[in-house]
């Protein structure tokens, strides 16, 4: 996977302000996030949310943590977790890239992050360095979607035209197992869920991804626009997954992950 991070910073700092709007799977993830830390209380000193977009899962973190962080690639998104956290809840924003992260060594007892390393090269490396920023005892909790997320509109793409790449490929569990495992971290929850949203017409579903800055295909993408009569054919194809309540689904296949990093004995 190569990915434009220049590109990416500006589809989703564009995305920022109508993001909240549409972003229903992600906070259900967010939900299914805080209750894996909620199930093991703690509170943390210091946390990191990388990716943070509208910051509000940041400020979520507040009953757990005493000084949080929040990163995020995208400048827009930035300025909307700024306005968005009106009570303070969120001392420092950062604008970083999650492969480049601008920290100290042991800075942070717990870094979070939800949906957003699904963009990164090399996750192998985010997670070597996450363990770097994390003190003894920290613990990295995330969520990342995987393999079989918009496997319809995928599949729907892929029948009209399999020159190019118009979704995301999406990283395999059993990939990510192997990194976690060839990682220095203990693994305490790794859970498998499926959601998945229903749309009318697959112009919505096509407008909300635009609307969520997540549209962007890191990977042999084609290069100038897509001819009107591949993308009719595209949507005719989607319609073979229309369901009996005439509604048309859209698979968001995720992962909810909390390792440990071992503590001092
Ligand atoms: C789908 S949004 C999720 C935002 C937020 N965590 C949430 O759950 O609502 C993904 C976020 O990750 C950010 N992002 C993407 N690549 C990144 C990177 N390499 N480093 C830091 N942030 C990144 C995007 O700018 C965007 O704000």
């Amino acid at each position: 996977m190569t990915v434009d991070k220049k590109a990416i910073a500006l589809s989703f700092s564009r995305a920022a302000f109508r993001y909240d709007s549409v972003a229903h799977v992600q906070r259900q993830v967010g939900q299914a996030m805080l209750a894996v830390l909620a199930a093991q209380p703690a509170t943390f000193n210091a946390a990191l949310d990388i990716g943070c977009g509208t910051g509000v899962l940041t400020m979520a973190l507040a009953p757990f943590a005493q000084h949080i962080t929040a990163l995020d690639l995208a400048p827009g998104m930035l300025n909307v977790a700024r306005r968005n956290d009106g009570d303070g809840v969120i001392q420092d924003f950062v604008c970083g890239d999650a492969e480049n992260l601008p920290f100290e060594a042991e800075q942070f007892d717990l870094v979070f992050s939800s949906f957003a390393l699904q963009w990164c090269d090399d996750l192998g490396k985010v997670l070597q360095d996450v363990y770097t920023l994390l003190r003894p005892g920290g613990r990295f909790v995330f969520s990342m979607p995987v393999e079989n997320t918009l496997r319809e509109l995928k599949l729907s793409w892929e029948k009209a035209e399999s020159r190019f790449h118009h979704v995301n490929d999406f990283l395999a569990v059993s990939a990510l197992k192997d990194l976690i495992q060839a990682s220095p971290f203990q693994l305490q929850v790794l859970q498998e869920k499926l959601d998945v949203a229903f749309y009318e017409t697959v112009r919505e579903l096509t407008r909300e991804l635009k609307t969520l800055g997540a549209h962007q295909v890191t990977n042999n993408r084609a290069q100038s626009l897509t001819g009107k009569k591949t993308v009719f054919q595209m949507m005719s194809n989607y319609e073979h997954f229309r369901n009996h309540q005439g509604m048309l689904p859209a698979s968001w296949h995720y992962v909810v992950v909390a390792l440990q990093k071992p503590s001092l004995s």
